[in-house]
């Protein structure tokens, strides 16, 4: 076993489970885990490191410093994603076009699709060139084609062009590392803190457990031909009109 896993944004409640779950495995030497928090516990087999992932300077440390101890990786999850704030920065999805502003979207932009451009950049260092399996966490709603709601501008859009980077970064992925199958997932509507204000509005057994997402995650992504990637896939594996 020297298989080793990276999941980006560990403090998330889908990441917190899925990072549990690949401990679990045993597929792996090491999960290595990134947040810009400490967590409140490490499991055996994990390693973690807490500094800001969508600062492209800490991330070129940290992915120089895996690569200098001869750190390969072969299943890397980013997890991170934003849909609402409070506090400093406030985020609310826009209902209307009079509610879209540009603070709102840099910061939507910022996280949910200059952070992973980031990380598709300087993970091509570290990626196990004889096969490696890279997931962003995107969201139905990101789907151009399959947009008949409409509203949540900023979220929609910056998940969108975070589809589109996958799939450009897809083709240079396919010239410099063949081997690496790169997937956008949609995980369902889940039970954590970024679904909460929305729930009241989830039908009758479409709310999932973090549990039942990062499941059907690591069964889906696992054997996928690396021939037909990328991958824009729900939970149930279904495929996603880009
Ligand atoms: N929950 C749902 O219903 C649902 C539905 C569709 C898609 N998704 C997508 O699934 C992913 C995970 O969501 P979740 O439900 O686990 O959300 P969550 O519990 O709110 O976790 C948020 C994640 O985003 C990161 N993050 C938040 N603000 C950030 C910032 N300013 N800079 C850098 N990272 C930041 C956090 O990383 P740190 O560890 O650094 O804090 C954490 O990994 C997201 O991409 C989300 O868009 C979720």
């Amino acid at each position: 076993m020297n298989k080793n896993a990276l999941v980006i944004g560990a403090s998330g409640g889908i990441a917190k489970v899925l990072i549990e779950k690949l401990v679990n495995t045993g597929e792996y030497e090491t999960v290595y885990t990134v947040s810009r928090s400490a967590p409140d516990s490490i499991l055996q087999g994990q390693q973690h490191e807490s500094f800001d992932t969508v600062s492209e300077a800490d991330v070129d440390d940290y992915v120089s410093k895996l690569k200098r101890s001869g750190v390969t990786l072969d299943y890397v999850v980013c997890a991170t994603g934003i849909l609402h704030t409070s506090g400093e920065m406030t985020l609310k999805p826009e209902k209307r076009l009079e509610d879209m502003n540009e603070e709102q979207f840099a910061e939507y932009f910022r996280v949910n699709t200059v952070l992973p451009a980031i990380w598709l950049k300087k993970l091509v260092k570290v990626v196990n060139k004889s096969g490696a399996t890279i997931i962003f966490f995107s969201a139905r709603v990101g789907s151009i084609t399959d947009n008949s709601l409409g509203g949540w501008y900023g979220y929609r859009a910056s998940k969108a062009a975070l589809n589109m980077l996958v799939k450009t970064a897809a083709i240079e992925y396919r010239r410099r590392l063949p081997n690496t199958v790169l997937v956008c997932y949609h995980p369902g509507t889940v039970n954590t803190s970024l679904s909460k204000p929305f729930q009241t509005n989830v039908k009758q057994g479409k709310l999932f457990s973090p549990d039942f997402t990062c499941e059907s995650l690591l069964k889906i992504s696992s054997g996928l031909p690396v021939e037909q990637s990328p991958y824009y896939l729900d939970w149930a594996g279904e495929k996603i009109p880009w």
